[in-house]
């Protein structure tokens, strides 16, 4: 990893470590993000613990829009509290499996104190980038991923790796950020505006080029109506091809 990619991976983990540790949302810090109430429909999170509604860090729904079936294996790129697994986990059932993928030890740590308290059997957290993911090749039916790529510093080799671990016919719904502006050069040389999910934000059809040449097929976008300037929040869709 370059020297600029490595500075830009430590200060997410850090911000987003933080973040875990004091078991607050970015929103309380920022008001950069809508409260999970905006984000999910409440019939969905009304059964679990406050706690663990509350803590979304995310910009859409990946899993209102997956279509998940029961029995499913999905995964979830950038985990965090472990909002999205949970809701997934409900969706695939018993048969069904669910695996967060985090960088940061202290999300995995609140991740893994959430499960425990909701005995959620079907979801692993797992320690790992999502740029070289430990998990196997084609032994994924779903990728879900809330407000993550965005982050990374090499979304090529995300898309790569998202490619190699779906199953032939798999495929993925991620919300995340596009840019819609300019970015001055103090913004997007900034660590702080990169680790809140603005430098490292590319315009839609960069983002869509990058899925298009990692060989994904059928892919859908929506904007959603969740919009500060230069940036505004999307869903992809995208299948990996037979
Ligand atoms: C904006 S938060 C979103 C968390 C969660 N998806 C949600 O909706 O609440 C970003 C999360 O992605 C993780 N993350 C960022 N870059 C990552 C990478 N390259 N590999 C794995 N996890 C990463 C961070 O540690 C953090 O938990």
């Amino acid at each position: 990893m370059d020297k600029n990619a490595e500075r830009v991976k430590s200060a997410v983990r850090e911000r987003y470590g933080a973040l875990a540790r004091q078991q607050q949302s970015c929103c309380a810090l920022t008001s950069c993000c809508p409260p999970s109430q905006k984000l999910y429909d409440p019939a969905d999170i009304e059964e679990l613990p406050q706690e663990v509604s509350d803590f979304s860090l995310g910009c859409g729904n990946p899993v209102a829009a997956a279509g998940l079936r029961e029995g499913e294996v999905v995964l979830d790129l950038g985990s965090g509290g472990g909002l999205d697994c949970f809701l997934a986990a409900k969706r695939v059932g018993e048969k069904g499996r669910v695996i967060g993928l985090d960088m940061s030890p202290d999300m995995l740590a609140l991740a893994r104190k959430n499960a425990d308290r909701l005995g959620a059997a079907n979801v692993e957290f797992r320690s790992g980038e999502m740029e070289a993911m430990p998990v196997e090749s084609g032994s994924v039916d779903v990728i879900i991923s809330n407000c993550v790529v965005n982050l990374s510093p090499d979304k090529d080799a995300v898309f790569q790796e998202a490619f190699r671990v779906l199953r032939p016919g798999g495929h993925l719904s991620i919300s995340d950020i596009a840019l819609v502006g300019e970015l001055d050069p103090e913004t997007r040389g900034s660590l702080e505006a990169w680790a809140s999910c603005v430098a490292g934000a590319l315009p839609k059809d960069e983002y869509l080029k990058k899925l298009r040449r990692a060989g994904f097929t059928d892919i859908t976008t929506a904007e959603k109506s969740w919009r500060y300037i230069p940036t505004v929040s999307m869903w992809v869709s995208a299948v990996r091809p037979e």
